[in-house]
């Protein structure tokens, strides 16, 4: 019998049997299981600790007691106790040899995974760019974590539904149609339409300043708009249609495909129940004509009004977000929802979240997770906001393209004699990844400078180096003669040397990387396993000659290249990059 996916918690339940067993359990005993530094072993169980400190008892004769029946993990583990109280776990070499038996697929690592969250549903909003502007720098990040978040918790065994909150309704669309109406350029438009429509806009814009009376002629096109005229109603269908199509060109290339773009203009002609529920439960109030909801508990908001309808009784982002989470819920049964912006929108997302707990509540709507994941700003290496060299903002679709070309000049400098195409490919993986990757690598809440250099680079926790060692396996595969989806892996023994050891007991540990990665909804945990995945295979590979004559042995070295292979690429595909089978 092999040991389940998830070691931690297969001794996460021994550990609570035992306690119920000896009667710690009744008073409030937790094994915290945490993975271990390798030094001590793979995992350690610190709960005594807590214990025994609460009940004012001796901690390591508590984790004695518990030792003392742990009989049934001798099979799989060493143990012993440790420090003021610790238990520490090794993992047997012929129990990692089992696990790794045992996991031999990105579809059986996956399936050990999805107990975690299957039958529930997640509803992940995420890019969620506005309309009729184009997609720049600053809208890589919110695509490119949400998209890891989508296919950890997939992975996770969550159905997820994937939902582009466009913000495709306000009072720019006056400005914009009053624009439209004078100076569009059909030819522009058909070239490049949302440069057309930017254009467009700046000149509304800047024709219609405050007090003016073309502003009033701009507000007037914005009512005629909101009432449903069939002409203004028409031009904002042909703004969101070509916005989408545009995104849609980045999104191809980001690997990612929404199920909705729901917008906020979906929302806009639900809003009035949200007014008279929240009026009706007493958790908003009027304030100077505004409908607003105050947080007395909350040592901010029980001052900073969440303005949820505006004085002149229009619809804001508030409103429509309110009506959003009770959509999510009613027609998505949504388990849980993940927002993912910048940082700047905090205190927007924490007034929204306390106002739908109270709201819920006191309508007794079924009240699902909520996360607002945040991210900090990306800057240059100068630590100011990353622009063009004349001071533009820099577009998306440029950021990419370079990355692309980039990655191409390096690619032809390691590869110059391979065809153009298969450098033009492997350079369109490379330079998409880094750029993903250089994201991703980062915890998500600081900001993050860009350095083409840096995550360029072939060396550190970068993707090109991630993506090389993948390639490095797959290359003793081809060596060798050997398919790597068949490998000869069935008379393998357990491992035995030193670097052998280490790197499969790096491997039982994807498990605990994901699960971290996913419910801290934090994917550089992740990356930064499998960064160190590669070195401790780096390692291995450097000390263990793998095509060796000895079955046995080559066996067993083939099974550490494989597993090796498809943790890396599972864990490189969870986090939204494509793998190549050269470099
Ligand atoms: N459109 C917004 C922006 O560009 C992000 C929307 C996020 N989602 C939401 N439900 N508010 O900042």
């Amino acid at each position: 019998m092999s040991l389940p996916f998830n070691v931690a918690s297969h001794l996460d339940h021994a550990l609570r049997e035992t306690a119920t067993k000896l009667g710690l359990a009744d008073r409030g005993f937790q094994p915290d299981v945490r993975v271990a530094d390798p030094a001590n072993g793979d995992f350690q169980a610190n709960g005594a600790l807590a214990f025994a400190k609460r009940e004012k008892q001796n901690p390591r004769a508590v984790a004695q007691q518990i030792v003392d029946e742990l009989a049934g993990l001798q099979a799989d583990f060493t143990f012993e106790l440790a420090g003021p109280g610790f238990i520490n776990f090794r993992i047997k070499p012929a129990a990692l040899l089992a696990w790794l038996q045992a996991y031999g697929s990105e579809q059986q690592l996956q399936s050990g995974a999805a107990g975690a969250k299957s039958g529930q549903t997640w509803v992940v909003d995420y890019s969620s760019p506005n309309t009729a502007k184009q997609m720049h720098v600053g809208h890589l990040r919110s695509a490119v974590i949400g998209e890891a978040i989508c296919r950890l918790l997939t992975f996770s065994g969550a159905k997820v539904i994937r939902d582009n909150h466009l913000g495709d309704w306000g009072t720019q669309f006056g400005k914009l149609i009053y624009g439209y109406k004078r100076w569009a350029d059909q030819n522009a438009l058909a070239t490049d339409a949302i440069e057309e429509l930017e254009r467009i806009y700046k000149l509304g814009h800047g024709a219609t300043p405050d007090g003016s009376p073309e502003l009033d002629e701009a507000r007037r096109e914005l009512v005629k708009l909101q009432n449903g005229d069939a002409e203004n109603v028409a031009l904002w269908q042909k703004f969101s249609d070509v916005s989408l199509a545009a995104f849609q060109q980045i999104y191809d290339r980001l690997g990612i495909k929404f199920d909705h773009n729901l917008g906020e203009s979906f929302y806009n002609n639900q809003v009035d129940r949200i007014y008279r529920e929240l009026a009706d439960t007493k958790i908003s109030e009027v304030s100077e004509g505004a409908q607003v909801v105050f947080h007395p508990e909350h040592p901010r908001y029980k001052t900073q009004p969440f303005i949820m309808r505006k004085a002149d009784g229009a619809s804001n982002y508030a409103s429509t977000d309110l009506a959003t989470a009770l959509y999510r819920v009613e027609h998505f049964n949504a388990d849980g929802i993940v927002v993912v912006t910048d940082f700047r929108q905090a205190d927007h997302f924490e007034q929204l979240f306390l106002t739908v707990q109270k709201w819920f509540a006191a309508k007794q709507y079924r009240l699902p997770e909520l996360h607002h994941v945040t991210f900090g700003a990306v800057t240059g290496e100068d630590g100011k906001a990353l622009k063009t060299r004349d001071g533009g903002v820099i577009k998306l679709k440029a950021l990419l393209d370079e990355a692309e070309e980039r990655a191409f000049a390096l690619v032809s400098e390691k590869n110059p004699d391979s065809p153009e195409s298969e450098r033009r490919e492997i350079a369109r993986v490379v330079g998409v990844s880094s750029v993903q990757y250089a994201d991703l690598s980062q915890n998500r809440s600081s900001n993050y400078v860009f350095s083409w250099e840096k995550m360029l680079s072939l060396e550190g926790n970068t993707a090109p180096y991630l993506l090389y060692a993948v390639t490095r396996v797959r290359s003793i595969f081809r060596k060798a003669g050997l398919d790597p989806a068949h490998p000869p892996v069935g008379d393998a023994s357990a491992p035995e040397t030193a670097q052998e050891i280490n790197l499969a007991r790096k491997l039982v540990k994807f498990p605990d990387a994901v699960q971290l990665a996913t419910n801290t909804l934090r994917p550089h945990f992740l990356g930064l396993y499998l960064y160190e995945l590669a070195g401790d295979y780096s390692t291995f590979y450097a000390a263990d000659k793998v095509i060796v004559d000895d079955p046995a042995v080559r066996a067993r070295r083939l099974l550490l290249c494989h597993r090796t292979l498809v943790t890396l690429e599972t864990g490189l595909h969870l986090l939204g990059l494509r793998t190549l089978e050269r470099m």
